[in-house]
Parts: C-alpha cells; structure tokens; sequence
C-alpha cells in the first residue's frame, strides 16, 4: 500500500509487543503508535531510568482520555548475555504469548569495545544479543501465533547492509577495527539471521514469520552518539547538521518496523522506504543486496552464533500450531 502512515496500524488490544531500544528514537516510535493502538508493549531497554521517562512521556502525550494499551519497562542490555536471559525468562512468565518482536535497539560506528561476553560491540548488541533474545523469547512467540495469524520477529537492519563483509576467522574484528566497517558487517548480520530464522521456521512449521526492515535515513540519537565518539573535530556537529539536513522524522522512520509487524507481508520480506535512494519515503517490500541472501553465510552466521551465545532455538520443542 502507498503512502502507508501509523493510522493505517490496526486496532491492537490483546496483543504483545516487545520492542528493544524502545526509549529512543525508532523504538520510541514505534512504541508510543503500538501502544496508541492498544497493545501492550514491553520496553526492553538497557536503562530502565530512560525507559521510564520514556513512559512517561508517551503516557504523557496521549491527551485526557489516555493511552490505549499499556505500557510495561523491563531491564535488558543486548551487550550482556545474562541480561538478556534474566529479561527472557521473567518476560516469558509474565507473558506467555508475545506476537510480535522488534528487534530494534542498536549501536553504530563507535570505538572497539566489547560486550561483557567479549564480543565486538557492534556485532554484540546489533545481532548477538538479538539472536540469543530471540531464541529465548521464540515458545512465546510460538504460543501466540497460528497458521492464519503467525506471529512475526521484525529485525531493523539498514542500508548499511550493503557495505557489510563476513569474515569468519575474525568475526569480532580482534585482528583489525573498523568502525564502519563493523557496522556493515553487524547490518548484514541482521538480514542475514532474519531470512535464515524464517526459514527454519519454516521447515519446522512453527507458527511465526521472521520480517526485516529499515528505516532509510531518520534523525535520532543514533548519528548523535556516533559523532559525540568520534575523535575528529566538528563529527557532532557535522552529524546534528546532516540530521537536520537530510534525516527524515523518527516518526517516519519508524514507518517500515510498524509495517512489518502489522501489515501484510511474508516472512523473509525486507520493508524500507520507497522514496529518494530509500532513504525516505512509505513503507514498501524491497529487496536487499545479493549477499544478504546467501545461504552457506547465513547458516554459518547461525552456527556461529550459537556457539557465542550458548543459546540453541528449540524449534522441536515450541509449542505446535494451532490448526
Ligand atoms: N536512524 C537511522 O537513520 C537508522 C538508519 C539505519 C538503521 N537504523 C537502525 O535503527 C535502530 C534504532 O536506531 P535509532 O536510529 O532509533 O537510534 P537511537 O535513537 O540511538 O536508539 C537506539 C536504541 O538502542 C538502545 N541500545 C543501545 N545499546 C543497547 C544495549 N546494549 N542494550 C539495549 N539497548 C541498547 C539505545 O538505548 P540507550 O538510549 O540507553 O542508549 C536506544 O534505545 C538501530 O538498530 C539502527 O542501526 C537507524
């Protein structure tokens, strides 16, 4: 559909979204839209504080007859495995049926650094933590869905895909660093993990799409924290400037991660905008580069990951679909 807004969501009571990175900018938006439509959206964030405020304002915004759905702050950093797992299980429990998850929150061209479990930071929270939080959250997600009406995994990758290169022998870039570079490498990852998750689930049946997006160009604090740990001089500034220049809205950037939760799409689909170098623009279903749908990468992205992570998708134990 054209000119697809965040009106065109439907109603969404019942309904369980959990979104990373939900204090800021995207997550943010798409939140406050979830949440307007009723659903109950879990923040998964790394600082409960932001998370809060970030409630708060939202709930704040939502005029005198208040907010529709209901909004519920949870403790996860995508940068420490333990973090993830204690997020997973207490939301498991609180929630046995989740049908949507955005795996959203991200970090972009910053210095080296690693996770607590000793990954690159980027290729760390980008993706491992969304893999690991994602094959923990996956009976839920197998609970809520059912062949008329899967549940969906939405995985935010970026444009930045297309600079992204696999190197197995130093996945976490401990021989050399580049941070953009690292960057690429860790959007690829996102596309790379989202088409070959919805073909597992696939050949095992079960009952949930994994979808990808992005969001072209929109400012948020993303670029901001790029600039502010750049060492060259003017980078803030110059990422403020090239914000203001060229980023559409968050809002509207938001647009693709909303499309590929509610609207028709089929798992494996990537969603981004359909206006000037898809930088801006309506949600549509585009295609991605050649190497994000390489299979021999993605399965050896997957094997990889769960020797890092330690967390194996129990795709033969999830709950069966419901006829
Ligand atoms: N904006 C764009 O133009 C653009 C373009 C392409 C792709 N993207 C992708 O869109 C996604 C959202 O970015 P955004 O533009 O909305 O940036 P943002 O405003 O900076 O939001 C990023 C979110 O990720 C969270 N986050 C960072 N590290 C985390 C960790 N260790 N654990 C949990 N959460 C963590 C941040 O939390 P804190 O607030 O606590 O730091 C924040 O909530 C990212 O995946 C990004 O790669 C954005």
């Amino acid at each position: 559909m054209s000119n697809w807004t965040a009106d065109d969501v439907p109603q969404l009571d019942d309904t369980v979204v959990v979104v990373t990175g939900a204090n800021s900018g995207l997550g943010f938006e798409a939140t406050e839209t979830f949440a307007r439509k009723g659903a109950t959206v879990v923040m998964a964030c790394r600082s409960t504080d932001r998370a809060e405020d970030a409630a708060a304002e939202i709930r704040g915004s939502a005029g005198s007859n208040g907010l529709d759905g209901t909004l519920d702050v949870r403790a996860c950093d995508l940068a420490d495995l333990d973090s993830v797992a204690l997020f997973a299980e207490s939301t498991r429990e609180a929630y046995p049926e989740i049908d949507v998850l955005c795996n959203n929150a991200g970090v972009m061209a910053i210095p080296r650094r690693e996770t607590q479990d000793g990954f690159e930071m980027q290729l760390g929270v980008n993706h491992m933590g969304h893999f690991a939080l994602t094959g923990q959250l996956l009976p839920a997600l197998a609970a809520a869905g059912s062949r008329s009406d899967p549940a969906r995994v939405v995985t935010q990758s970026s444009g930045a895909h297309e600079t992204g290169e696999m190197d197995f022998d130093d996945l976490h870039w401990e021989a050399s660093y580049s941070k953009w570079a690292a960057y690429g490498r860790s959007k690829l990852s996102n596309l790379l993990f989202a088409y070959e998750l919805d073909r597992r689930l696939d050949d095992h049946g079960l009952p949930v799409e994994s979808v990808a997006c992005h969001p072209g160009y929109a400012a948020t604090n993303l670029q901001l924290r790029t600039g502010a740990e750049s060492s060259l001089p003017f980078a803030e500034y110059g990422m403020k400037l090239a914000n203001k220049l060229f980023g559409q809205s968050a809002a509207q950037g938001a647009l693709p991660m909303l499309y590929a939760a509610v609207a028709d799409v089929a798992g494996g689909d990537y969603v981004g905008p359909d206006g000037f170098q898809n930088m801006r623009g309506y949600p549509s279903v585009q295609r991605s580069n050649n190497a994000s749908y390489d299979e021999t990468d993605a399965e050896r992205l997957w094997e990889r990951s769960v020797a890092d992570t330690g967390v194996e998708f129990p795709f033969e134990t999830a709950t069966p679909p419901t006829p």
